[in-house]
């Protein structure tokens, strides 16, 4: 069975990589990669395929940034023509950018059998552009693989028949389990000049957060107050960094120097400054997971989150964008008062060996 494997934008990489390793030993199955290209830069896309030992795309359709409409229209119109091309028998797709929703969209239309990996998340905020794409995704695709116990019933809330719904775990953790060791010989922590559990780590690129000017200057005077107690890392998304230089916040950061701007990091050595992090904060779906495999305390900047697991089970808090919410939480938590947690069912590493498995059936 001819799979097309699809990915996009950064948080896709992590999540595909296993399932195409597991795919290339099954006999009966046949990964064809497929990037879309929303995400161009060679530090948010080539050097996951390097970290992650990805083989290389078997198609680069090159697309980039856009309004949301246009970059959706585009990759709609160039993945249709691929798929009259390869005429692959399944399409996967993982996750929730609009990659995700892309192709999904198109596969459906031509009746191609259709599965979603990180199915049944909702943060129920339609503001979320993740949400939508969720939510049609999850609508059209023929097999909807989850990886929490929690996802389950959202989808059946929404009438998906039980026998579409499979539970095989969390994929992006079975990329954490396999590189973790690896990771260690990264000299990240060195090169910063950082000890471990001795700085906090911090992600921003929600367009709640850092799209408002009044947000995202209240979020970074949080920061800086906290870069007081331990060097705050903050590795910066392009998209970040495009508004700081707009609304002129360069003034404000040069405030604090222990709040330091840094290039965006590699899977393997964000995956060591995760681990050897004091405290996260952050605003990403995924980063709310790993650090909760990895038993790092995790400030979410949301109000609300897809993944209530990582708040019940793990080591995330909901702390929302309230600077002064930000400043006291991030200070218990630097000060050894941080939350402890468990690692949620069937992140065991072996996800995609199950959905490999379940594949295999169809096949
Ligand atoms: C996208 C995803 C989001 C995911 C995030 C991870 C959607 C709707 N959003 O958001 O779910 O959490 O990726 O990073 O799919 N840019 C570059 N270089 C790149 C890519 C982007 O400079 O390689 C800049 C461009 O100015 C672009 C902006 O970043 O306009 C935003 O990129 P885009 O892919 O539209 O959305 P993200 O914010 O990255």
């Amino acid at each position: 069975m001819k799979v097309a494997c699809v990915v996009g934008a950064r948080p896709n990489f992590m999540k595909i990589a296993p399932i195409v390793d597991a795919m290339s030993r099954a006999d009966n199955l046949d990964p064809f990669l497929i990037h879309t290209g929303q995400h161009y830069d060679e530090i948010m896309s080539k050097v996951f395929f390097e970290d992650l030992g990805m083989p290389r795309p078997d198609v680069y359709l090159g697309i980039g940034s856009d309004s949301h409409t246009r970059q959706t229209a585009r990759i709609m119109t160039d993945f249709e023509k691929l798929m009259e091309e390869h005429k692959p028998d399944y399409v996967l797709v993982v996750g929730d950018v609009n990659s995700t929703l892309a192709a999904s969209l198109v596969a459906s239309k031509l009746r191609v059998r259709l599965g979603h990996v990180e199915s049944g998340l909702r943060s129920h905020d339609r503001d979320m552009p993740e949400e939508i794409n969720r939510l049609v995704t999850d609508a059209i695709s023929d097999d909807l693989y989850t990886s929490c116990a929690d996802a389950a019933p959202n989808l059946r809330k929404e009438g998906v028949p039980e026998e579409k719904i499979f539970f095989v775990g969390n994929v992006m953790i079975d990329s954490l389990v396999k590189h973790r060791e690896r990771s260690r010989e990264s000299s990240i922590l060195e090169d910063l000049g950082v000890d471990s559990k001795g700085y906090a780590l911090v992600t921003l690129h929600r367009p709640s957060n850092v799209d408002v000017p009044e947000t995202f200057q209240g979020i970074l005077e949080a920061l800086g107050d906290l870069s007081q107690e331990k060097p705050v890392l903050f590795p910066i998304h392009p998209r970040t960094r495009k508004r700081i230089q707009e609304f002129g916040l360069e003034s404000k950061l040069n405030q604090y120097p222990n709040l330091r701007l840094e290039e965006p990091k590699g899977y393997l050595d964000f995956l060591r400054l995760m681990d050897n992090a004091a405290l996260v904060l952050t605003d990403s779906g995924g980063i709310q997971e790993e650090t909760t495999f990895l038993s790092v305390p995790c400030l979410t900047l949301r109000l609300n989150t897809e993944r209530p697991v990582t708040v019940d089970e793990g080591t995330n808090t909901l702390v929302g964008v309230d600077p002064e919410a930000i400043r006291s939480a991030g200070k218990k938590a630097l000060t050894g008062d941080a939350k402890k947690g468990t690692i949620p069912e069937l992140w065991d590493g072996k996800a995609s060996e199950r959905i490999v498995d379940i594949l295999s059936r169809f096949a």
